[in-house]
């Protein structure tokens, strides 16, 4: 037994030793090494076991190897999986109708990556700024919130406020206008004549989970309408369940000119995003404009589809909405016992660990060696979003973990 055990761990070094030398060292993985993975759980290549409370940052909404999608995609790889956008296949129209349809749009335009979709975001509102609105040429600027995080592009970094995505990455893409987010006032005094978007994520991810004060994302609506702006919404990783409803302006009975969508609609087994908006906005974009040669391919469609099926049923956000009250519930009873806040909507929290007790990292570290993944923001604030098929048993399998971790159990 002793011996098996250290053939273990050491199968774990080895792995995190090899990756360390073969890879550029762009991020800072917690020391694990996973192997296989099913719905809210992962298990490393030393058969430990451990709850998923990062689901691949919300890509994962669906859980690991959802039947469902695997099933799709499996049924697809058997037909074709590549066409590129130079011919039409037959999973190309119904995924674009049933996302369009889904999200109450009239039109889908499907890329691969987060970054990809923002970046098609953008350009199209500045075609639309000089086709439709009338700015005069190169003066578009887009209106963006401090903390924001849209991705890791030249240009969506230089419109980022954090030093360690942003600096030494220029010269940066002219154009855009950062405003602190939740101050409507800050927002109206930066949109003029030549503002042809504001861009914003209806709940702040990457910032530490940061929900927008009442009234907010109704504000940016109204005002954008009144100053005849796009509202572009980010819902990468706050849409399609994750929130409790199928997209986290919902909350607020809020439509945008354009949702902004990634992670989960490629149900954690190929990336798919898109930008889904009306057909006087997406409706600017000619043949040859923009594209992608994997954007829109068979597989994608394929789970595409099946995400789309999964959401329409409204089961995945009852359970983020049902789970996620009893999460933060949890969570509020560790207030002043080592978490100083905490954050969120649906199965969704950033928590506040006290600075004094320890780093965002150490907690998450703690955390995985008492079965349960999750990842820290900035400082002392960790995230949590389990899969939304997270069973009632696991939320307080992962609570208590947490409270342990802080000594407060
Ligand atoms: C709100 C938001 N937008 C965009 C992105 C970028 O997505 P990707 O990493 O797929 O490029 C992310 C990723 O975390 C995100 O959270």
């Amino acid at each position: 037994m002793e011996e098996r055990r250290s053939t273990e761990v050491g199968r774990t070094a080895a792995a995190v030793a090899e990756a360390e030398r073969w890879t550029a060292h762009n991020y800072h993985p917690l020391p694990v090494v996973i192997a296989d993975a099913d719905g809210a759980w992962v298990t490393d290549v030393d058969g430990r076991r451990y709850l998923d409370c990062l689901a691949g940052y919300s890509a994962l909404n669906f859980g690991h190897r959802h039947p469902a999608l695997v099933d799709a995609a499996r049924k697809q790889l058997e037909k074709v999986t590549l066409t590129s956008r130079a011919f039409l296949h037959d999973q190309f129209a119904p995924f674009c109708r049933d996302l369009a349809e889904l999200s109450n749009m009239d039109m889908t335009l499907p890329m691969n990556t987060g970054a990809e979709a923002v970046e098609t975001a953008i350009k199209v509102a500045r075609k639309w700024g000089y086709k439709v609105k009338g700015v005069p040429d190169g003066q578009a600027t887009i209106v963006v919130a401090a903390n924001n995080f849209h991705g890791r592009t030249t240009t969506i970094i230089s419109f980022s406020t954090d030093p360690d995505a942003r600096a030494d990455f220029g010269p940066y893409t002219p154009g855009f206008r950062i405003v602190e987010y939740g101050d409507l006032d800050a927002m109206r005094a930066a949109i003029d004549e030549t503002t042809v978007a504001v861009l914003i994520e209806p709940i702040q991810g990457e910032a530490g989970v940061l929900v927008p004060p009442p009234g907010y994302l109704p504000g940016v609506r109204a005002l954008c309408t009144e100053t005849n702006v796009l509202f572009l919404a980010d819902e990468i990783q706050s849409g399609l369940g994750r929130t409790g409803d199928t997209f986290a302006c919902d909350h607020e009975g809020v439509v945008p000119d354009m949702y902004i969508l990634g992670k989960a609609l490629g149900g954690g087994v190929v990336p798919v995003s898109a930008v889904v908006s009306r057909s006087d906005v997406l409706g600017v974009l000619k043949p040859g404009e923009h594209g992608s040669t994997f954007g829109g391919n068979p597989l994608a469609c394929a789970v595409g589809i099946a995400v789309v099926d999964l959401l329409r049923t409204g089961e995945y956000q009852e359970r983020a909405r049902e789970l996620g009250a009893v999460l933060h519930e949890g969570l509020q009873s560790l207030i002043g016992r080592g978490v100083t806040a905490v954050r969120g909507r649906g199965l969704w929290a950033g928590v506040d660990i006290d600075p004094s007790l320890m780093t965002g990292r150490q907690a998450c570290e703690r955390l995985m060696a008492n079965g349960v993944l999750a990842k820290d923001t900035h400082g002392s604030t960790i995230r949590l979003a389990p899969p939304l098929v997270v069973s009632e048993e696991d939320i307080p399998f992962g609570l208590a973990q947490l409270a342990e971790v802080i000594g407060a159990s």
